[in-house]
């Protein structure tokens, strides 16, 4: 225990309950309308710097951020962030006040959860300093009842004593994003101008914002906290679709525990650490270490729940939820490629402008289809997806192949795993990167992206990104993508035949929609609205256009957060 004690600076996690989260009614159609203080876009209206860079605007490129800067960049924040429950958003000013005794606040995000409608502020602190001096000043209460773990997970209480009128808040806070109502989606999509401005739309509505990036640093953040008593050099990092750019509001948390971090044999120390032997059987180590990390996080780490261990997988994992930041995580321990692989989509995310939106219509679309599903089984994946939507873009020449960008890399960007998968590609693509628009628009080739899969014959060729070319499949798996860093594994071989053809009919039918769509302009489901109607299974139902517009408090479909407010 005093082991575990020590170890247990602990921690946060995961977030899909957003899903769960409540919101305000929203009347009014743009920002301005909104009342200042209660308004759930105060953030976009603040000044926020992004890392993740948003090129949906034309002519107005950003200035590319490495993955890996991107990364760290975000990793820091988290360092100098706590994450604090309030009674209510009237709290808010009076724990400003508090924590501006331990340092400069740089700013403050407010949100509540919608399944025990807890109340939650994100504070972010110009120093790290500012947080070791807060959570040192941090007391437990009822000591004889819980277990008296350290994190930055806290909870503001009241004062007995009545007090002064805490000042005024020196900026404005930030509320957590409306989940995406379908209702709201449709009436974006509708009041566009262009069938390519609606693609565009499908990003910026839907894409993770910067709350929920940042509580899923914070998690990892916490990870880390949880195990630096034995562990000081641990690493929990992000990857999938939470930092590939490809993520949704409410999007899993996916996260690697790296234990050694990039430190190496320090030849000049005399004094080296007695340690325990490795097993030799790794895997048995490491199913074993996942083993341990789900037990000692569901005993002693605040806000973990429902921790599941799947340990007789590839790839064995920890899956649970977190009930102070609402993100769902999947942790797992060796999975260096699956990290590269995250930061080569990033780059192809950030390479062409088109590239997201193209992406998330798409992703949307198969999911209002039921082609793509929340639950596991012969369906394609999100990841298999984009992989496929990837190679088509770079059929058309929007994207380069991973040859291509491994013939570009320099001598820092020679990656190898642990496992010897050659991870080597150009990292910093800022000269290849492609932001004034040129060539067919979103639109088009999205157009392009249903007519091309309609056609292909999945029956006898397999995608190759690596090489940007059709291969002959290896074996009857019914769709074949090769993974691109490691080219003997199929990333879709859990692909029935029967999501084979729901996916191939499913572009066929959604090629005819848009040509049908154009042919009518205006009306209700001009555009791209079409391809998210109908519904084609009864577990993943797609929108109705007539009725969505009609109710008036639509179901909303993938939350993300919460809301707050009144
Ligand atoms: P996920 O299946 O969680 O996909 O795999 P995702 O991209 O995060 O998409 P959603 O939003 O959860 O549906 C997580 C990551 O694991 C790597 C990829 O980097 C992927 O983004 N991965 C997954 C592989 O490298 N190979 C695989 O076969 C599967
Ligand atoms: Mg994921």
């Amino acid at each position: 225990m005093a082991l575990f004690a020590r170890a247990t600076s602990i921690f946060i996690v995961s977030y899909k309950n957003y899903s769960k989260l409540i919101l305000p009614t929203v009347k009014s159609k743009t920002w301005k309308n909104f009342p200042s203080k209660s308004t759930f876009f105060g953030h976009s209206i603040l000044n926020v710097r992004f890392s993740h860079s948003d090129q949906t605007k034309k002519g107005e490129p950003e200035t590319f951020v490495t993955f890996d800067n991107f990364l760290k960049e975000r990793r820091d924040e988290a360092k100098r962030s706590i994450l604090v429950q309030v009674n209510t958003e009237n709290s808010l000013k009076d724990l400003h006040f508090y924590c501006s005794t331990f340092g400069e606040i740089k700013s403050m995000f407010y949100y509540v959860l919608s399944d025990n409608k807890s109340h939650h502020v994100l504070v972010e602190f110009e120093k790290v300093e500012s947080v070791d001096a807060i959570l040192k000043s941090a007391t437990h209460i009822k000591l004889d009842q819980v277990i008296p773990v350290h994190s930055s997970m806290l909870y503001f209480r009241k004062l007995k004593a009545k007090h002064l009128h805490a000042p005024k808040l020196k900026f404005p806070v930030k509320y957590a994003k409306l989940p995406v109502k379908d209702k709201h989606f449709l009436e974006v999509l509708q009041n566009s101008k262009t069938a390519a401005q609606q693609v565009q739309k499908c990003y910026s509505i839907l894409k993770l914002d910067d709350l929920g990036l940042r509580l899923r640093f914070q998690t990892a953040h916490q990870l880390e906290r949880c195990f630096s008593g034995i562990f000081p050099d641990m690493e929990a990092l992000p990857f999938g679709s939470s930092v590939n750019g490809f993520g949704k509001m409410g999007c899993d948390l996916d996260l690697y525990i790296n234990f050694q971090s990039n430190r190496s044999e320090n030849e000049e120390s005399r004094l080296v650490f007695q340690t325990k032997r490795l097993h030799d059987n790794e895997r048995h180590q490491c199913s074993d270490f996942v083993r341990i990390i789900g037990d000692l996080i569901e005993i002693f780490a605040p806000g973990i729940f429902n921790v599941t261990k799947i340990l007789k997988a590839r790839v064995p994992i920890v899956k649970f939820d977190h009930r102070i930041t609402g993100v769902e995580c999947d942790l797992s321990l060796s999975n260096m490629s699956a990290i590269y692989m995250s930061e080569l989509l990033y780059i192809y995310g950030e390479i062409d402008w088109r590239v997201r939106p193209v992406i998330f219509t798409i992703r949307k679309w198969a999911q209002s289809q039921g082609i793509t599903s929340g639950n596991p089984g012969g369906y394609i994946t999100n990841f298999s997806l984009t992989l496929l939507i990837i190679f088509y873009l770079q059929q058309k020449k929007v994207l380069p192949t991973l040859l291509e960008l491994r013939s570009k890399a320099l001598l820092n960007d020679l990656r190898i795993t642990d496992t010897n998968v050659d991870c080597t590609f150009l990292r910093d693509i800022s000269m290849l990167r492609n932001i004034e628009p040129h060539g067919e628009d979103p639109y088009a080739l999205l157009r392009g992206f249903f007519d091309y899969y309609a056609g292909f014959d999945f029956k006898v060729d397999a995608v190759c990104l690596r090489q940007g070319a059709v291969l002959r499949k290896k074996d009857s798996s019914p769709i074949y993508i090769c993974n691109p860093l490691e080219p003997s594994l199929n990333v879709s071989r859990n692909v029935t035949y029967r999501e084979m053809e729901n996916f191939r009919t499913g572009c066929r039918d959604a090629a005819w929609r848009l040509e049908n769509a154009e042919k009518r302009h205006f009306d209700n489901s001009w555009g791209i609205i079409s391809l998210f109607v109908h519904k084609v299974r009864n577990t993943n139902p797609g929108l109705n256009v007539a009725d969505v517009m009609r109710e008036r408090e639509p179901e909303s479909e993938e939350s993300d957060f919460i809301l707050a407010s009144k």
